[in-house]
């Protein structure tokens, strides 16, 4: 991006804070772009952002702990305005001249959870929100405490465990809360940050989807030229809104490949085709590879094993469509910020491989391609939200996730179409009640599991021995934690009965009460 683009824009600086994210989604709904940078790369973020004021993250760290992570010398110089965030307001007041002690060497201890603050002086940050004099809910998590603050600053807010509540220097505009106001248990919280950005930096709020819509359209025709590109379709809400972005930005260079490998979900083929073609006039190729993709997982029951063949033919094919299309110079991926962000590690090591999530990853190197990722700086909800500027039904801008290898590692034991079907039908029956009882939007991914385990059970007069059905819920942020979604029972009934009349081949429906960790979401 040249300079001229650039957008106003908050930088934060990342100590490793389990809540970093929150951040830039607070500064985000203040209408201001930002973007997060590990502290070992803040500097470079700094010159290449140009930013109109900088936030610093909260950490696992201690300050006073050997190594711990400090912010560049260069961001206190900038004349720009800063705010520190828990370990932010501690490392800012070390590195400009206070004092971190830990809790327990000030026989305090620290404070963990739900706290109370006095407002003890007006402050740039209270504008228009809190008064001298207020109490005020927040969220505390800390051991080590400022005792002795930098040059320049005053207390404008106490609490029991932190004398040094907030902190503030209204000549420098730096500002420091020992409490969290990313976090929802803050409930002013998301107005301070907004009073940071607006009042104190001087931000207009104006950074909307339309325009980054209309930023990214201007990007990706620079970066393209009279390139082609090509895009592969999962039908999820992600690589759809990436694919109508780019055909906005370059229309017919743009070619998007969709590889039906006989593992969606009922209609899904159906409904991308729609889409795609008849709705948005997007030259789309779909290929239908059920035969090899089915041929190949004949007796593959280690769930790895399935991963692997998925992913890798998934690319012999996707390769061969590109070749026969006439090639393409760039690869489009819908690819989102959560994905980008490098996870900041004071542990180090690598970390274990749970699941060899499939992509179309391998790709670009292989057919020499650069990449185009329009959506690197946006959240899934963005995603939602940009999509809905562009003119995507809400149907499918609100769709649940669904896996690159899809119904297969729903399928524990042999995948076969057979199976694929049975599941298919039990699937939809499943989505389809959710969806009448006005739940669908209320649970981040819900679907059936087709077990392979047979039971005895009796319909009329007969004996039957069919296959059990799971049906797994869950409510999530991100995919990485989740929680069972409560059903209650009269729904689950309800569904169980429709499941085992309609489907020939389940005879049996049990609900996964496992939320994770430790279960996963996906049973393979
Ligand atoms: P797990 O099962 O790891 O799933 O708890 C977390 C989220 O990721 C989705 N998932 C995948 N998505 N390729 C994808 O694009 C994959 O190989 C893959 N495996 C799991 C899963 O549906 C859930 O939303």
């Amino acid at each position: 991006m040249d300079d001229a683009h650039l957008p106003d824009s908050i930088l934060i600086v990342d100590f490793g804070s389990q809540v970093t994210q929150l951040i830039a989604r607070r500064v985000r709904e203040a209408g201001v772009y930002s973007e997060i940078a590990p502290f070992s790369q803040a500097e470079e973020a700094f010159h290449r952002l140009k930013p109109k004021g900088v936030i610093l993250s909260g950490s696992p760290a201690g300050v006073p702990e050997d190594g711990s992570p400090r912010a560049p010398e260069m961001l206190f110089e900038a004349g720009i305005p800063i705010l520190g965030i828990c370990y932010g307001q501690q490392v800012m007041s070390h590195q400009l001249g206070g004092e971190v002690r830990p809790g327990h060497e000030t026989g305090e201890g620290g404070e963990f959870g739900r706290a109370f603050l006095t407002v003890t002086k007006d402050c740039a940050l209270f504008d228009g929100l809190w008064q001298v004099g207020e109490r005020h809910q927040v969220w505390m998590s800390h051991g080590d405490k400022v005792t002795k603050f930098a040059p320049g600053f005053e207390i404008v807010a106490i609490s029991d465990g932190a004398p040094f509540a907030v902190i503030a220097d209204e000549e420098r505009k730096f500002y420091g809360t020992q409490f969290h106001p990313e976090v929802v248990h803050t409930p002013d919280g998301g107005k301070l940050i907004a009073n940071f950005v607006r009042h104190v930096c001087g931000l207009a709020g104006e950074w909307t989807m339309a325009a980054y819509r209309e930023t990214k359209v201007r990007e990706i025709r620079e970066q393209v030229g009279d390139g082609k590109v090509i895009c592969g379709l999962s039908g999820g809400v992600d690589s759809s809104v990436a694919a109508i972005l780019i055909h906005e930005a370059i229309g017919d260079k743009l070619t998007c490949v969709f590889v039906d490998h006989g593992l969606l979900r009922l209609n899904e083929r159906e409904q991308v085709e729609t889409m795609f073609r008849d709705h948005y006039n997007i030259p789309l190729v779909v290929v239908d590879a059920e035969d090899m993709f089915m041929s190949g997982l004949e007796g593959v029951t280690d769930p790895e094993a399935k991963r692997k063949f998925i992913g890798k033919t998934f690319i012999d094919v996707f390769e061969a469509e590109a070749k026969a299309v006439g090639g393409a110079d760039f690869l489009a991926q819908g690819t989102l910020y959560p994905d980008v962000i490098e996870s900041v590690s004071f542990t180090g090591g690598p970390s274990v491989t749970i699941k060899s999530h499939h992509n179309v990853g391998g790709l670009p190197e292989r057919m020499n391609m650069q990449l185009v990722e329009p959506l690197r700086e946006l959240f899934k909800d963005e995603v939602r939200e940009l999509g809905r500027e562009l003119g995507l039904p809400d149907m499918f801008v609100g769709r649940h996730p669904f896996p690159g290898p899809g119904l297969a590692i729903r399928i524990p034991g042999e995948v076969t179409k057979e199976r694929c079907d049975i599941l298919r039908k039990a699937d939809a029956i499943y989505l389809d009640e959710i969806r009448k009882a006005g739940l669908y939007d209320a649970i981040w991914q819900a679907f059936a599991v087709l077990l392979p385990v047979k039971t005895v059970g009796v319909m009329g007069d007969y004996r039957t021995y069919d296959s059990v059905c799971g049906l797994r819920a869950v409510t999530s942020t991100d995919g990485m934690t989740a929680d069972v979604y409560p059903f209650d029972a009269a729904f689950l009934t309800g569904v169980a009965t429709r499941i085992v009349n309609e489907v020939q081949g389940i005879n049996r429906v049990v609900y996964d009460y496992t939320s994770k960790p430790p279960g996963t979401i996906e049973w393979e």
